[in-house]
């Protein structure tokens, strides 16, 4: 049984190494360079620092001190973040691709664009190589100046990351004059109710625990709303049997104390607390990603995230394909009989399941429930979508009847390659 325990190993390192791969770590390497520490601590309130680290094959336009500063000074925290954004090119530039651009110019996305703030080729910077070797930079918008330029290079990982300084920030026309926004204005039930989130949204009025959101949101809040569509789900328990201070507590599991946009959930490897955490370990969440996919799992089941609501420091709200049901308010599922698969499907288990008991049930205290298989699907990219409200209008209504064969096949794929190694 010992080489099989060491396959089993191997086989789940290279599982979870595959799904938590962090090739590089934008805070580490600045920190190696102090003369952009004001620019390394704005990545990192601003949670960009998740975002870059989860992302592969790109390039940080950074700035010295006294230019950050400069920037930093005049702007809100929000406005910041854009022009960071815009300085995040989504390809790999060093000194030699940059004196090589084919036809001396040339535009470059970055994570600017895919907030769904920009409008047209806002997102896209134009990088031009002009005479006597200096390397320009500027907005692609119409009109635009290339107002900075290259200054040297920092750090290269090559071809995922690599950070060059360049002499000023680079600015969209209307980046520096976007109003902050006011969150004390946000109507997160409105928001909800667009994303189709009512049945969620009434809940955490009836409740009063939309008061409790409220309260945490300055200091930072995320919100994982489960959509209409989740409340019908077949195996949905019966919420109308918890008391009201059960309520409450399942409504605060799906809300965490602090700003946590989905660069920061796909790079966090510890169970993240929830409002309803009242000690170590309790009430919290296991994240796992899959390319663009992000699910969230409870030790009692597995929830998906389908959409963005808003994503708006200091406030994020994501919608989800089911509810998040917390082993301590639930416990784990019946562990052996022929427990039901919480499908009402009419096509039998695919065969290659040796046994029908669903995965969550399996006796092991560490539900160590299998990832999301990696989705081509190209709804699961939260962060690329065009961005609030209507975002998840359009997705959470197809999602319903896919999802709810997903954990069947994902289950017999997980047997089989489980009873595949064991049988070497
Ligand atoms: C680049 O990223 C890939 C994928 O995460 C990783 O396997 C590889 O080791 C990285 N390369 C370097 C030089 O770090
Ligand atoms: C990145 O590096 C910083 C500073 O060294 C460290 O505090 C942080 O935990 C690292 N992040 C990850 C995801 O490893
Ligand atoms: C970049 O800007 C320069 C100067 O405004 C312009 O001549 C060039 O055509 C632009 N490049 C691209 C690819 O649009
Ligand atoms: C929030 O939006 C809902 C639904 O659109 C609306 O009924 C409610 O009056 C709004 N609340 C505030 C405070 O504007």
């Amino acid at each position: 049984m010992g080489a099989h325990s060491l396959l089993f190993t191997v086989f789940f390192s290279v599982l979870l190494s595959s799904f938590t791969s962090n090739a590089h770590n934008i805070t580490a390497i600045l920190a190696a360079f102090p003369e952009y520490s004001v620019y390394n601590s704005y990545l990192s309130q601003t949670k960009l620092a998740d975002e870059i680290n989860s992302r592969q094959t790109l390039t940080c336009l950074v700035l010295s001190n006294g230019a950050m500063s400069a920037l930093a000074a005049k702007h809100p925290l929000s406005v910041i973040k854009s022009a960071l954004e815009l300085l995040t090119l989504l390809d790999y530039y060093d000194a030699q691709k940059l004196h090589d651009i084919s036809d001396g110019t040339t535009l470059s996305t970055t994570l600017y664009q895919t907030t769904g703030k920009a409008d047209g080729n806002l997102g896209f910077v134009n990088i031009t190589d002009l005479k006597g070797g200096k390397v320009g930079f500027g907005s692609a918008a119409p009109g635009s100046k290339l107002d900075s330029s290259y200054t040297k290079s920092v750090k290269q990982i090559p071809y995922n990351i690599s950070v060059l300084e360049i002499s000023a920030p680079i600015i969209a026309p209307g980046l520096l004059t976007a109003p902050a926004p006011s969150i004390s204005d946000v109507n997160i039930t409105g928001l909800l109710e667009k994303a189709g989130c009512k049945t969620f949204a009434a809940l955490i009025v009836s409740s009063g625990v939309l008061k409790i959101y409220q309260s945490a949101v300055d200091k930072g809040l995320t919100v994982f709303a489960p959509s209409d569509e989740a409340f019908k789900a077949a195996g949905v328990p019966d919420l109308s049997k918890l008391t009201s201070a059960e309520v409450v507590t399942l409504l605060q599991y799906h809300a965490v104390a602090s700003y946590t946009p989905i660069g920061s959930l796909k790079t966090s490897s510890a169970p993240i607390s929830t409002l309803a955490s009242n000690g170590a370990g309790k009430y919290s969440l296991k994240v796992t990603s899959a390319g663009d996919s992000v699910s969230l799992h409870t030790g009692v089941d597995s929830s998906r995230i389908s959409g963005t609501v808003i994503d708006d420091t200091p406030l994020c709200i994501f919608t989800v394909d089911s509810i998040l049901l917390p082993v301590e308010l639930f416990g784990l599922p019946p562990s052996p009989a022929p427990a039901p698969v919480p499908v009402s499907s009419p096509s039998p288990t695919p065969a290659a399941s040796p046994a029908p008991t669903p995965v969550v049930a399996a006796p092991s205290p560490e539900p160590l429930s299998p990832p999301a298989p990696p989705m081509s699907s190209p709804r699961g990219s939260p962060s690329d979508g065009p961005g609030p409200a209507t975002s998840s209008d359009s997705t959470s209504t197809p999602s319903a009847a896919v999802d709810l064969k997903a954990p069947v096949i994902l289950s017999a794929a997980f047997f089989f390659s489980l009873a595949l190694v064991l049988s070497i």
